[in-house]
């Protein structure tokens, strides 16, 4: 887990990782909503919160292999901060899993991406997946996409973590691209 260092100094803002004794997943995004709220505080940069959004995730979410955005630009997603490995760069909205929660703009889980048709293969380590539209004022602008090496590791609970997570997110970024 992430641990915030409790000396902040402005231009020098260290975070440490280190394992926390977290019981449940709803704790767990309890927690992180509270690290990532702080993480952004004073900070609206859109790339710059997308960009430690995504390592946060990366680095605390147990069994995961990518996470990353992907933003809506003329009518396509395309790959914006991510952590993992090297990402296919475009998505047309309707393809993949990406695309599919783009269009339907609601949250898709993929227990197994190789029953998923036309899931778009980045990394072949991926066997289960989480996509969250990320909406505001109504309008689609991308989408939070976390992957899994383990079948079915995303459920109910990290769809509403995870979008109470994207909300804090969107709540502190000005959108600009
Ligand atoms: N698997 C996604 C493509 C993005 S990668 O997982 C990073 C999809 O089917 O949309």
């Amino acid at each position: 887990m992430i641990r915030e260092t409790t000396e902040k100094t402005p231009g020098n803002m260290t975070f440490q990782l280190e394992q926390r004794d977290i019981k449940s997943k709803s704790e767990l995004y309890a927690h992180l909503s509270a690290q990532l709220q702080s993480l952004f505080e004073g900070e609206h940069d859109f790339i710059a919160n997308a960009a430690n959004f995504s390592s946060l995730l990366y680095h605390s979410l147990p069994e995961v292999n990518w996470v990353g955005l992907y933003l809506l630009k003329a009518n396509e997603l395309v790959l914006g901060p991510f952590q993992g490995q090297p990402a296919c760069v475009r998505i047309a909205i309707g393809k993949g899993v990406c695309g599919t929660a783009a269009e339907l703009k609601q949250t898709v889980v993929v227990g197994n991406v190789h029953e998923f048709p036309g899931h778009i293969a980045c990394d072949s380590a991926s066997i289960s997946e989480i996509v969250v539209p990320l909406i505001t004022s109504g309008e689609l602008i991308g989408v939070l996409d976390v992957d899994s090496p383990a079948f079915n590791r995303f459920d109910d609970e990290d769809a509403r973590g995870l979008n109470e997570l994207a909300e804090v997110f969107l709540e502190s970024s000005d959108f600009k691209l």
